[in-house]
């Protein structure tokens, strides 16, 4: 038997709220497991991790996350498969990325092995809430925030790393509406965009609200710089497919490297489709639309999955895409996709994870 070289302590709830679950009808994001991990660091290393009931915590008042913002988080989901095993999808780029902005916000170092090591424990534990209908999964949320009680602006010295877990359902529930955003920025060059720090959801906002009182979903957001080129939707990388070709914008560091993406576009490239990873301007998704080449469009992220978008408003105009019945491939990215995941096919790219 395998033995790991990180040990850990857990406590069962006495109150499992489990049978509380409504498994047909789960609002994203407000149903939470019987479980939390909590792990802190002090003294330049990390303590043992801990398992609890999911509840409140004590903060001292100058914490500095809530002040000066040094907060990273990551967002994965488990599935469970037709064997009945709960999986993760490719959870060691979430690890990665999840040490990538907490090194560009300053804060502690986790390796990828005890931030996979803490998850699994996690899931295991909980394992009973991984949904077992293929409509729904578990969120995961991993998250590292920093904990000096002081108000002076400096890298605190201590840190809590902590992951809870939601069993959802959708995120949308229907193709979504987009807005072209020329006047706020989610990203500078030079800033934070690439990491998922906590203060680019605050700074978005605002923003995606001014446009959700005008009926749109979400923001596509635009390079800080001249808005000319298309970056990300929302909480989501963006795609398209014009003249048969997917396009999206190259990772950058104003964009989030989004795992849902990066397999999309394994996915269609191990299919033969040509794909285009580059700067994508403004003024040729319009065009494409209106000249009838873009045959679809749509966001990608683990929360949202795959979001068709219906249509894109810029400068007060708006733009029609096809139909979703007629959006034959990203249909079948997704079909591929869950199928994987859901263990109903072979995992031909090493990508599903058995906890
Ligand atoms: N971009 C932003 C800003 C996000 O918050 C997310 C969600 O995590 C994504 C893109 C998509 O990334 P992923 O597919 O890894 O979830
Ligand atoms: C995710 O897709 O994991 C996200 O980060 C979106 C989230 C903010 C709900």
């Amino acid at each position: 038997m395998e033995t790991s070289k990180y040990t850990i302590k857990a406590t069962r709830t006495k109150e499992s709220k489990i049978n509380e679950v409504d498994w047909d009808n789960i609002p994203f994001g407000r149903v939470f497991s019987d479980h939390m991990l909590v792990m802190d660091y002090k003294d330049g290393k990390w303590g043992e991790p801990e398992i609890i009931p999911f509840g409140d915590m004590g903060l001292h008042p100058a914490t500095s996350a809530i002040h000066y913002g040094q907060s990273v988080f990551e967002g994965m989901k488990a599935y469970r498969t037709v064997d009945g095993d709960a999986v993760t999808f490719r959870p060691e780029m979430n690890a990665k990325r999840f040490r990538k902005s907490a090194h560009r916000m300053c804060m502690a170092d986790i390796s990828e092995d005890l931030f996979l090591y803490c998850l699994d424990e996690l899931l295991k534990f909980d394992d009973e809430w991984v949904p077992k209908k293929h409509t729904n999964s578990m969120y995961v949320r991993p998250f590292m925030f920093a904990t000096d009680g002081y108000t002076g602006i400096k890298p605190s010295e201590t840190y809590r790393f902590m992951i809870f877990t939601c069993p959802v359902g959708s995120y949308y529930t229907e193709a979504i509406n987009l807005k072209i955003e020329e006047e706020y920025s989610r990203a500078a060059e030079g800033g934070v965009g690439a990491a998922k720090a906590a203060g680019n959801y605050a700074a978005s906002l605002y923003p995606a609200k001014l446009a959700q009182d005008n009926g749109f979903h979400q923001l596509i957001w635009t390079d800080a710089q001249t808005h000319e080129y298309v970056e990300e939707a929302g909480t989501m990388n963006i795609l398209f497919v014009i003249d048969g070709v997917l396009v999206t914008p190259a990772e950058s560091d104003t964009i989030l490297a989004g795992i849902t993406k990066r397999s999309v576009i394994e996915v269609a490239k191990d299919w033969g489709m040509p794909v285009e990873e580059r700067k994508v301007t403004v003024k040729e998704v319009i065009k494409a639309i209106e000249e009838g080449r873009m045959s679809e469009a749509f966001g990608a992220g683990t929360a949202a999955t795959i979001a068709p978008i219906k249509m894109i408003g810029f400068r007060g105009k708006e733009y029609h895409l096809p139909g979703v019945e007629k959006r034959t491939f990203s249909k079948k990215v997704v079909e591929d996709l869950d199928n994987m995941k859901y263990g109903r096919t072979e995992d031909r790219f090493d990508w599903v994870h058995k906890v």
